[in-house]
């Protein structure tokens, strides 16, 4: 297995394209346009660093880190490995690499994944605000405040708008 940084942004964008197209499917129009806006932010020069793991026959998963700026954390943004790879250590390796990059990383995660960070380093913990979700941090440092990957109404519409068309095109060329 590779792990290595997704430098080029087009890349970024294919591959985040595929993420989206990998973990929602089936999803409604809506939920597709989200992840695939979300996919196009990824791609931004200044978003934050994309991590992949990769074999031969394919990308295994991805980490998504949200930009450094100063005065502020960076925050593990998404973690995703593809289902025939799960519990093989590969959400592990993406997240050392992340510490490895970002010793003050945080995330947001549902308390049922609280162990599986705990064990790779996240040692911090409180409540998220308005969630049920908690806040992990490698240090105390890394619960500042972090910048979000946030899609803009720009990347929303040009990807609601390419999700029609092709589901359009599907309609009129299927049987
Ligand atoms: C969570 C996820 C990234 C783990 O990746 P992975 O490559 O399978 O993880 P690893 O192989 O490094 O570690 C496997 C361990 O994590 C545990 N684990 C995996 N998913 C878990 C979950 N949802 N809840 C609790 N434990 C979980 C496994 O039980 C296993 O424990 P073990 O080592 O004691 O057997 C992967 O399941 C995934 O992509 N899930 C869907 C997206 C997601 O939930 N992302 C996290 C958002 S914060």
């Amino acid at each position: 297995m590779k792990i290595a940084k997704v430098l080029n942004p087009w890349d970024r964008y294919a591959l985040m394209s595929l993420v989206a197209a990998t973990s929602c499917a089936g999803g409604s129009l809506l939920e597709r346009g989200t992840h695939l806006a979300w996919a196009s932010a990824c791609a931004d020069p200044g978003s934050g660093v994309t991590i992949l793991a990769a074999e031969d026959d394919g990308y295994l998963g991805v980490a998504v880190l949200s930009p450094k700026r100063k005065g502020c954390s960076v925050r593990l943004e998404s973690l995703y490995v593809v289902r025939p790879a799960r519990g093989r250590g590969v959400g592990s390796a993406l997240v050392r690499e992340a510490i490895k990059l970002h010793p003050h990383l945080q995330l947001a995660c549902s308390p049922d994944l609280k162990a599986y960070y705990q064990r790779l380093g996240f040692v911090k913990w409180r409540a998220a605000m308005a969630c049920t979700d908690l806040i992990g941090g490698t240090t105390k440092k890394a619960h500042r405040g972090y910048v979000a990957i946030a899609p803009t109404r720009e990347h929303f519409m040009d990807c609601m708008e390419r999700l029609e068309a092709m589901d359009g095109w599907m309609e009129a060329f299927s049987d």
